[in-house]
């Protein structure tokens, strides 16, 4: 296949990771209302940290294969793929907000000249490409689906910290389309992208069905972590077990699998909170009782109380005890912090009185600052953190903390307590050294 010309509305962890990866062999060409991220962008550096990025998008700048820009009607001139990739955030009620898919749409039909797919690419709610992102983009241009633009839903799966690596290597890629020659020119532009994809994993079905395909693995993934995590808590009751032999045990079920099953702080970041609440919002407006999504959301804001109830117990009073929170990120390998659990503890142990906070983590500290200010104190290095500390909280499993021994704690800290909320540690290892509370792990009282 020749190189394709391709524009990706949104230039965040899905936009630009696609971007990045395509400009491998295409012309990709990003659009975004953030002027900053434009500019950083063709100044050959990522906005955000993911491993792999900065390379990828340094060679595509090098190759001229990939630009960046704020003006959608350039961008869309010669495109014959136009990605939409816009974030879906929640409303305060927990309902999608779909003003940026919305008004990326309003852009695209006023500036489509020619025939060119759009790939609705931002998670959205069964019904919205067709209902809402292809009646803007007909109102606005004049223009027939199906006869002058094509429509379709592809749902992005890639995890952050993994994402150049799952965009590059995905399990499967499902598209969302009701028209052949959108379907057909999808498949083609995938079965090129990925040669080794055999073509049991490139699966085809209508948009409605694509769209429900996300949320519904949104949901059993989530609902893995706060499986068990349940279990984790009955763990913490019962003398001699721990969750991460139960686990071990439970996971090498080939129907169950091992993914997704550690036990811990819970799940945060920008797809499991908001699109659980989504499918709420959205079940319960046609009439379906979401009982599963609403338990794993449940199950997941205990997981926060729980950690903070093992600091409490231990500690007492918050006020005069110095506390090491080890990670601000949602998960390793990324600098993103929305929806963390990290932040959510800090503000609890806050609201419950604590005023010397210290959080560590190797790349959020920016992000997390935005969020505190000078309520709190910040360093990149663990070391620093636990020094003179009465408690440490591993709330992020950077590998990082994995390297703090237990002679460190003991030689570091005032008083030798650590919270594992993440399981990185060997309790053995810390018998009689260091106090160590594990989160599904015998708790004695
Ligand atoms: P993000 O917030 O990192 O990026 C969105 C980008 O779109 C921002 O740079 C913003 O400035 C830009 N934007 C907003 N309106 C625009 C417009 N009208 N024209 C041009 N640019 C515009 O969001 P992220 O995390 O990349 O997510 C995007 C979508 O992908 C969401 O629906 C999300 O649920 C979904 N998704 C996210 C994954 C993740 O790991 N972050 C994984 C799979 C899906």
């Amino acid at each position: 296949m020749s190189e394709r010309n391709i524009a990706i509305i949104g230039a965040g962890y899905v936009g630009l990771v696609a971007a990045a990866c395509f400009a491998k062999k295409h012309n990709v060409v990003c659009v975004d209302i953030d002027e900053d991220k434009v500019e950083l962008i063709n100044n050959a550096k990522a906005p955000f940290y993911e491993p792999g990025l900065d390379e990828l998008i340094k060679s595509g700048i090098k190759s001229g294969k990939l630009r960046a820009t704020n003006d959608i009607n350039g961008a869309l001139e010669s495109a014959e793929f136009i990605f939409i990739s816009v974030g879906t955030p929640s409303k305060d009620n927990g309902e999608i907000d779909l003003s940026y898919v919305k008004s990326a749409a309003h852009d695209i039909g006023k500036a489509l000249r020619n025939y060119a797919v759009v790939v609705q690419r931002s998670t959205v709610v069964p019904g919205t490409t067709r209902n809402v992102v292809k009646k803007i983009i007909e109102e606005q241009s004049g223009r027939k689906a199906d006869k002058d633009f094509g429509i379709a839903f592809v749902p992005e799966f890639l995890r952050e910290g993994n994402a150049v690596h799952d965009f590059m290597e995905p399990d499967r890629v499902v598209i969302g389309a009701d028209d052949d020659r959108v379907t057909d020119n999808l498949l083609e532009l995938y079965r090129d992208f990925y040669p080794k994809m055999p073509d049991s994993a490139l699966v085809t079905m209508s948009i409605e069905s694509a769209e429900l395909v996300k949320y519904a693995s949104n949901l059993f993934l989530a609902t893995k972590i706060s499986f068990a995590n349940e279990v984790a808590e009955l763990a913490e009751k019962i003398p001699n077990v721990d969750i991460v032999d139960v686990m071990r045990g439970v996971g090498l079920d080939k129907r169950i699998g091992p993914s997704y099953l550690g036990a811990g702080a819970g799940f945060g970041g920008s797809c499991f909170p908001k699109d659980l609440n989504a499918i709420v919002h959205f079940a319960r407006k046609i009439d379906v009782p979401p009982f599963i999504t609403e338990a794993v959301l449940k199950r997941n804001r205990r997981q926060i109380e729980r950690i903070v109830s093992f600091v409490v117990d231990q500690l007492g009073k918050l006020d005069d005890k110095r506390i090491a929170v080890l990670g601000l990120s949602f998960k390793p390998g990324t600098s993103d912090t929305r929806e963390s659990p990290a932040l959510k503890i800090v503000n609890e142990l806050m609201r419950l009185g604590a005023k010397d906070i210290i959080a560590c983590d190797p790349k959020a500290v920016d992000e997390a600052k935005r969020v505190f200010g000078e309520s709190i104190k910040y360093t990149e290095d663990p070391f620093e953190a636990i020094k003179n500390a009465d408690c440490a909280v591993v709330v992020t499993d950077w590998d990082e903390f994995k390297n703090i021994s237990p002679d460190d704690f003991a030689g570091l800290m005032r008083n030798p307590l650590v919270i594992d909320g993440r399981r990185i540690y060997q309790p053995e290892k810390f018998e009689g050294r260091v106090k160590l509370i594990c989160v599904g792990r015998y708790i004695q009282r």
